[in-house]
């Protein structure tokens, strides 16, 4: 009863035992396969590159070498308008053919360390727009080898470039760039070398972001460029930039407006404010002065003009306009006051010697005491004009001035009057007083032709009419221009 129930269990434990062996064959088996693989490997490799001539292309001496391009954008770093250039970090995969690197099936494929690419062949592409570019290498080189069984190579590599872009500022701040990266072989011509984009040329576009600029597109171009020593495969990618307004609407223009309307204000300060006026005057215009030197600190010394140049100059314009017009509000002001007061004072030149004896004291070297008498003649003539030049001037007759003045005085009278026969007197003469006497006659006509303003206020009304239509218009067209 005992016996083949011992045998039985016999039988399991060798078959148990069999299974167990089998097993740990198997594994071995698994494990001898895998080092035979990376053996192979390691052979493969070292097989591919015995006799490799690193120096000659695939396919030498035959037809042109076909190499593929793609590219992908990390980043757009910076565009700088003082340097022309603009900086771009970029991963380049360059696709080619080399039968001598061929070890097996085209699906087979080897990934390698990218020092794999000093050993072998690899096109020397490079960018004909380069001013300064350098190849990661944190943690290591950033390239990458792919090696296909049929012998096909993947070259990729990551780097930073800074790119000439030569720009055309004629509409900056409103302008629109076209940038381009250029990618050539160096030394073969297109009877050795032929690159071309591959089918999705250019990869993450829309994903790069740029504090100034907003990329509208992109297009990739290829063309043949003739140059010293040859014809040579280029290949292009251009990017169209727009320039973001924003910046340029809070640091620029909005300023340069309110300094403008701030001009404006002068002619709602009553005219005989003349410190408040003339300071104000004079703080626009240096303010506008200040802007334009800041926004001129970030652009290079090109000659042409810019659109922001034309801006700033008419705001400039517009704000020394305002300060010109204060000028004219005063002269006509207090010239007006003392044409009259002279025509008063011809007229009853004699009545009093008092009055005369006054009017002397007005206008004369002033002590101390005399600028007292003055405050009394100002409150008895009228106001006195802050503006020296501008204080009424009683005639020199009246007045007492000095013989040598007078004479003169009473010499070019003389002149008008007798003007055929002096203009014969003159003719042997120099051509100097002639210039002078048509310059004054100019002037006759020139003041004769000018309306005669009553009211000073009328310069001030009118202007806080027309300087903001003028600056409306302004920029009507300066922005309608632009923007196409
Ligand atoms: C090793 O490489 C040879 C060709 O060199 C190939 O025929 C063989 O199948 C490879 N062995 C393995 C295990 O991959
Ligand atoms: C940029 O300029 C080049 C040549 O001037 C032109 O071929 C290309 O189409 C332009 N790119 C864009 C995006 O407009």
């Amino acid at each position: 009863m005992s016996a083949p129930r011992t045998t039985r269990c016999l039988h399991a434990h060798a078959f148990l035992l069999l299974l167990l062996q089998v097993l740990q064959l198997a594994i071995a088996q698994n494990e001898r396969t895998t080092i035979d693989r990376l053996e192979n490997v390691t052979h493969t490799v070292t097989r591919i590159l015995d006799g490799y001539d690193i120096r000659l292309r695939p396919n030498f001496g035959g037809d042109p070498l076909y190499v593929g391009m793609d590219l992908t954008i990390a980043s757009f770093d910076a565009i700088s308008e003082v340097n022309m250039d603009y900086t771009i970090t970029l991963y380049l995969n360059q696709y080619w053919k080399d039968e001598r690197l061929a070890f097996g099936l085209p699906d087979e494929v080897l990934t390698l360390s990218g020092d794999f690419a000093d050993k072998i062949w690899v096109p020397d592409t490079f960018f004909a727009n380069d001013k300064n570019s350098f190849l990661h290498d944190v943690t290591e080189r950033n390239k990458l080898v792919r090696l296909g069984g049929d012998g096909s190579i993947t070259y990729g590599m990551r780097f930073t470039a800074t790119l000439a872009c030569m720009m055309d500022l004629h509409y900056y701040p409103l302008d629109s760039q076209n940038c381009t990266v250029e990618i050539e072989s160096y030394g073969y011509t297109v009877s050795d070398v032929v690159m071309y984009w591959k089918e999705t040329p250019v990869r993450g576009v829309e994903d790069a972001e740029l504090p100034q600029f907003t990329i509208l597109g992109h297009e990739t171009n290829d063309r043949k460029e003739k140059l010293a020593t040859g014809v040579y495969q280029r290949l292009s990618l251009s990017f169209k930039l727009r320039r973001n307004i924003g910046y340029f609407v809070f640091q620029t223009y909005l300023p340069s407006i309110l300094i403008v309307m701030l001009s404006w204000v002068s002619f709602w300060i009553n005219h005989e404010a003349t410190s408040a006026r003339v300071a104000l005057g004079i703080t626009t215009v240096l303010t506008m002065t200040t802007i334009s030197t800041g926004v001129r600190s970030s652009l290079p010394r090109i000659s042409y003009v810019k659109a922001i140049d034309i801006y700033l100059v008419m705001c400039f314009v517009f704000v020394f306009a305002a300060l010109l017009e204060y000028a004219a509000v005063n002269y006509t002001y207090w010239g007006a006051r003392a044409r009259k007061r002279a025509k008063l004072k011809n007229r009853d030149q004699l009545s009093t010697s008092a009055s005369v004896e006054k009017e002397l004291k007005c206008s004369g070297p002033r002590s101390p005491e005399e600028i007292i008498a003055l405050r009394e003649c100002a409150t008895s003539t009228g106001r006195v004009s802050p503006l020296l030049g501008l204080r009424s001037k009683p005639l020199p007759a009246a007045t007492g001035a000095p013989p040598s003045l007078r004479l003169q005085r009473d010499h070019t009278t003389l002149r008008y009057r007798t003007r055929p026969h002096s203009r014969n007197s003159r003719n042997g003469s120099t051509g100097k007083p002639k210039v002078m006497h048509a310059l004054r006659r100019g002037a006759t006509v020139i003041k004769a032709s000018m309306p005669k303003i009553r009211d000073v206020n009328v310069i001030d009304t009118y202007s806080r009419v027309i300087f903001p239509v003028c600056f409306l218009l302004f920029n009507a067209v300066y922005w309608f221009q632009c923007r196409i």
